[in-house]
């Protein structure tokens, strides 16, 4: 049964530039919508800008533009780099819309009406000097735990430690750099536990239906076993963003309207006459809670707590249909370890395309995505190998091999029929890959591409072992060569039907030089026959080493240019303590000699319940006995288990610190910037636990 599917990718903050880490996620929903479409279905495919927030509004301002003017620039660059990769959208929009307004207000009102709102008042560090309220992210300080300067107000990136900005030693704004003072103000709650009994029936729904991974669910739980906090979802003047109605100088969270903006743009959709079927009533039957349609939302795994708790309250606070997936994935790494801007592999979407086709990478992350929430790495050499051997050698080269014995032997045409064992042989490789429809609806887009190889390895061996070349060369063997040639090129037609999703544009060409332009999986069942076909004309090359190297070299390049930068500019220190490029001051051999610096062998390592950045240690110190170290390194080990029984390198005397967890009686050295790239140190062979470090 034809289903009707709204499908949306997270949207892209409007400040930063569209990298390959985007590029997984739009790239992983395109390749779903392109799928069911061939599949039968109908989908619209919906994305914005999230074009709202402190950080937008402070980058504008240092620009010395309206936030306006930045953002338009920005959905300018955003459209051109995801139309590039061949993500084709049927509306792109931005939150700042006034069809956005209409709907948060929409949304709130309802909420406001049902009595799932609260107001009450939050003490919150605010800038004397810029007169702001500051996000965690805006403030900086000393780390209450490990003293490393310059540490964020929500977790320090040396220890790993969380906290709360009024933990920080010495604050100061990242904007003014002035300390920040306390300060009340009124701030507007969503009552998100009144959702609870609803959420839980969701999710159990949703995840029997295959609406949400097992992993997700999980996460979910947890969270409801941690109890649903109300959601602060207002924030003060100065801010860019709606004003909530009624509440002068009180804005919306970006993170509400954010959301709202998929139904927007879906809205704006509508509306717009593109498509006949749509219109504005159409929008009032896709929303209302009874719609027989589907919502799918493709997201990272660093947003699921926004989508799979505030998003689908808010909907249903309002009446509203609910999302019927929240698709998952994990993060992009580059040669196994997180993107590195000094390295050159955090690349732009516009930097890659300057050097390499987007099928290529489509074609790479396809044969690496699957259902799960596993982060995917961009293994350059593998990368390099496995496009130039799947694309090119086994799939592109069975038409550049075929098509000229075609035209100068059979006019370009293909024989009218095949005989019984090669229509057979047709018939079980159509068969097998039929498969395909269900690992694409499925997001196991590993498996099929593995079952496209598998066909395409058969076809090569076809092709080999019938040798056309030599065929050609023996009058008697005409009608033999025919079959063989349009067997071959049927395979390589079987084969493009379904990669058409992955690899379009190349397809595309495919499809011209069959001279067809199939949009169904379904006509994959029935053979070309009897048909002239065009010339061939190169449809893929390989990719040459050089072609990476120099985007890579190019990512270290544009990373020092002043250009689009995610994160907001760094400040200097107002507090000394070094930081920045010179690194910290120098310090006596008696400085260090102050650190007892022991090696230990790990006996326990585990997870801690309840913390997403700690593992729990128990560690063998020798002469000082069993310590328990808490490590922020849970990104960089997701197998704890593993570290059992090696050696790691701890400050032996940091005083002890109490956690929620328990007491953490140490510090356990590793090297890195934080996140997945953490690497512990190590010591050598023979060195016995409690051995001092000097
Ligand atoms: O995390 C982000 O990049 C957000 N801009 C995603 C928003 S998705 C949606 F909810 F709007
Ligand atoms: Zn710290």
């Amino acid at each position: 049964m034809p289903r009707e599917i709204l499908v949306t990718s997270a949207l892209p903050y409007a400040n930063g530039r569209i990298h390959l880490g985007h590029v997984v996620e739009h790239v992983q929903s395109d390749i779903w919508v392109r799928a069911m479409r061939m599949a039968g279905h109908t989908v619209h495919y919906v994305c914005a800008d999230d074009a709202h927030g402190t950080s937008i509004m402070l980058r504008a301002e240092k620009e010395g533009i309206t936030p306006e003017a930045l953002i338009d620039g920005v959905w300018t660059e955003h459209t051109a780099d995801l139309r590039d990769f061949g993500v084709i959208y049927d509306h792109y929009s931005s939150t700042h819309s006034e069809t956005n307004r209409g709907l948060t207000y929409r949304i709130w009102r309802a909420l406001e009406q049902n009595g799932h709102v609260e107001s009450k008042p939050v003490k919150q560090l605010f800038d004397p000097e810029r007169q702001m309220f500051l996000p965690d992210r805006f403030i900086k300080g000393e780390c209450p735990v490990c003293h490393s300067k310059d540490q964020y107000g929500d977790a320090c990136e040396v220890c790993g430690s969380t906290y709360t900005p009024t933990d920080l030693i010495e604050p100061y704004s990242v904007v003014s750099g002035a300390t920040p003072i306390q300060k009340e103000s009124l701030h507007f709650f969503v009552k998100l536990a009144d959702f609870e009994a609803l959420l839980k029936s969701w999710l159990e729904e949703r995840r029997a239906a295959g609406g949400l991974q097992s992993e997700v669910a999980n996460k979910l739980k947890e969270w409801f076993a941690d109890g649903l906090r109300s959601w602060d979802v207002s924030r003060d003047a100065p801010y860019f963003g709606f004003e909530i109605p009624d509440q002068s100088g009180k804005y919306f969270y970006v993170w509400v309207d954010a959301p709202v903006g998929y139904l927007a743009a879906f809205k704006e959709l509508c509306e717009s006459g593109r498509k006949q079927e749509l219109g504005p009533a159409h929008f009032e039957r896709f929303v209302r809670a009874e719609s027989d349609t589907e919502m799918v939302h493709f997201i990272g795994k660093d947003i699921i707590y926004f989508h799979t708790l505030f998003w689908p309250a808010m909907l249903h606070g309002a009446s509203l249909r609910m999302p019927t997936a929240v698709n998952v994935h994990g993060f992009l790494t580059v040669d196994g370890a997180k993107m590195s801007k000094s390295r050159g592999t955090f690349v732009n979407a516009r930097t890659y395309l300057d050097h390499l086709d987007a099928d290529y990478l489509r074609y790479y992350l396809a044969s690496m995505l699957g259902p799960t929430l596993a982060d995917i790495d961009l293994d350059l050499k593998a990368f390099e190998e496995r496009v130039n051997s799947h694309l090119v050698g086994k799939w592109v080269n069975i038409a550049s091999r075929c098509a000229g014995f075609l035209h100068k032997n059979f006019d370009g045409k293909l024989a009218d029929t095949l005989p019984q064992t090669a229509r057979a042989r047709y018939g079980a490789a159509a068969a097998r890959l039929e498969a395909c429809a269900a690992l694409y609806e499925a997001r196991d887009y590993a498996a099929a591409m593995r079952a496209i190889v598998e066909v395409a390895d058969e076809a090569n061996a076809y092709v080999a072992d019938h040798a056309p070349w030599t065929m050609a060369k023996d009058e008697s063997r005409h009608a033999e060569l025919h079959t063989v040639l349009t067997l071959a090129l049927n395979y390589f037609r079987l084969l493009t039907i379904w990669l058409a999703p992955v690899v379009p544009a190349t397809a595309a060409r495919a499809f011209e030089f069959l001279g067809e332009a199939p949009n169904r999986f379904t006509a994959a069942r029935t053979p070309l026959l009897g048909q002239g076909i065009n010339p061939f004309k190169t449809l893929a090359t390989r990719i040459d080493t050089r072609q990476i190297a120099a985007m890579i070299e190019a990512s270290k390049e544009s990373m020092q240019s002043p250009d689009l930068q995610t994160a907001p500019a760094p400040q200097p220190s107002p507090h000394g303590g070094g930081g920045g490029k010179l690194g910290p001051p120098t310090i006596s051999i008696d400085d260090f000699a102050r650190l007892d610096l022991r090696v230990a062998k790990v006996l326990v390592c585990e997870p801690v319940d309840g913390s997403d950045k700690l593992l729990r240690f128990e560690l063998d110190a020798g002469d000082l006995g069993k310590r328990q170290i808490f490590s922020g390194i849970k990104a960089a080990y997701p197998e704890p288990a593993k570290l059992v029984g090696r050696n790691v390198v701890f400050i032996a005397n940091l005083a002890p610190r109490k956690m929620r967890f328990g007491v953490s009686e140490g510090m356990i050295l590793s090297a890195g910037t934080g996140g997945t790239d953490l690497f512990l140190l190590d010591a050598d062979q023979g060195a016995a636990p409690g051995a001092p470090v000097k």
